[in-house]
């Protein structure tokens, strides 16, 4: 089969290689419809992802047909159309009994990290039962891609661990796919005010039409001071870092209310400079997280009703022999303009 392999830091190759068996009873084959790219997978061309060797099929999103299934899986069957999370959950382990299934202890994230991933045409998935999702009939399966990664990612660790609530003022930092599910799924909860920094100009056109009451470019280095005057000094009360570079953690640690909250979702690469000499006494929470896909089901719903409509992130579409070119135009957003391209073998 076809499949997009990492061969070492700045190389994606479409190689040949078998079609995954089931190597365990609890294993599913599932045959790939359409899969995407994550900032992930840039972090992990960037060499920031040591666990992801050479070799390695990427992706860890997608949605699929059943193809054939292991003894032990009992909740799917041949033939199933299925969301695939990007995390697999043994569903018995202390930690998934907690519901931190990004922590399986054997699972977690591994999906195009530890073992090989969705950007191929079939793949195996361990804990099968666990780890995917029935897609409802009917449903529009491309927006259903965004429930593997994107939506759960900004809100789990975005708005949930935020703390996002009617009335509050929220800043997102980064507007690229993940800060954008952010902002989708933080207007569940009615904030006033959302704000969206990012450098680029047209995705903060796109979290305009998304629902952000302002946007601010920190291109000119000044993100911090313009939230602090647009909040009359307060700052806010939720500040989302969405982009993983010590430079925006630094904006949320600027830009955090007294008794306010910093919920890191970035993958960052390098140490952060965390200044307590001046949060000390400002009653913060920070939080971070690995997405722990609990909410997949809750975000289906919340997709099959229309009350979101996360198929307006996709921007291209490929086909999986042109995965190289699909990684270059993901990789050059800002003069591609690209969010979500949608893969198809
Ligand atoms: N915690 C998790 O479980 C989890 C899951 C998925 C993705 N992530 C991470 O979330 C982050 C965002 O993912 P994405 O797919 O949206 O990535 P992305 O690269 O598409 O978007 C990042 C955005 O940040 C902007 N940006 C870069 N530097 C900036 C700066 N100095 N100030 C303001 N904006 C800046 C870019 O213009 C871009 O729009 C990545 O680090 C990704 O690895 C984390
Ligand atoms: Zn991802
Ligand atoms: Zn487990």
């Amino acid at each position: 089969m076809k499949a997009g392999v990492y061969h070492g830091p700045g190389m994606v190759v479409l190689d040949d290689r078998p079609v995954p068996e089931i190597s365990a009873p609890t294993d599913a084959i599932v045959k790939i419809l359409k899969t995407t790219i994550c900032g992930t997978d840039l972090h992990i061309l960037k060499g920031d992802v040591p666990t992801c060797a050479p070799g390695r099929i990427l992706g860890h999103e997608g949605v699929g047909i059943v193809e054939r299934i292991g003894s032990g899986v009992t909740a799917f069957h041949q033939g199933d159309h299925v969301i695939i999370s990007c995390i697999s959950a043994c569903g018995k382990c202390e930690y998934c009994r907690r519901g931190m299934y990004s922590h399986c202890i054997t699972g977690g994230w591994i999906l195009g990290n530890e073992i090989d991933g969705t950007q191929a045409e079939y793949v195996r998935i361990p804990h099968a039962d666990t780890s995917l999702y029935l897609i409802p009939k009917g449903a529009d399966e491309e927006a259903l891609v965004m429930l593997s990664d994107i939506l759960p990612t900004g809100f789990e660790c975005g708005v949930l661990n935020g703390k996002v609530e009617p009335g509050s003022t929220v800043a997102i930092v980064g507007a690229g796919p993940i800060g954008l599910a952010a902002l989708l799924t933080a207007q569940f909860y009615s904030p006033a005010e959302i704000i969206m920094i990012d450098l680029d100009e047209n995705r903060l056109q796109v979290a305009k039409r998304f629902g952000a009451t302002t946007t601010v470019n920190a291109a000119h280095g000044k993100a911090a001071e313009t939230v602090m005057k647009l909040t009359g000094g307060r700052g806010v009360d939720t500040a989302i870092e969405a982009v993983g570079v010590p430079a925006t953690f630094i904006t949320c640690e600027n830009i955090v209310a007294p008794g306010g909250t910093i919920a890191n979702i970035g993958v960052h690469g390098v140490k952060v400079d965390l200044h307590l000499e001046r949060l000390w006494s400002r009653n913060i929470t920070i939080t971070t997280r690995l997405v722990d896909t609990v909410t997949t089901p809750m975000l289906l719903k919340t997709v099959q009703s229309q009350r979101i409509d996360p198929k307006r992130l996709i921007t291209h579409r490929f086909k999986l022999d042109n995965i190289v070119e699909a990684y270059d135009i993901f990789g050059r957003a800002s003069s591609t303009q690209a969010l979500k391209v949608i893969i198809e073998p």
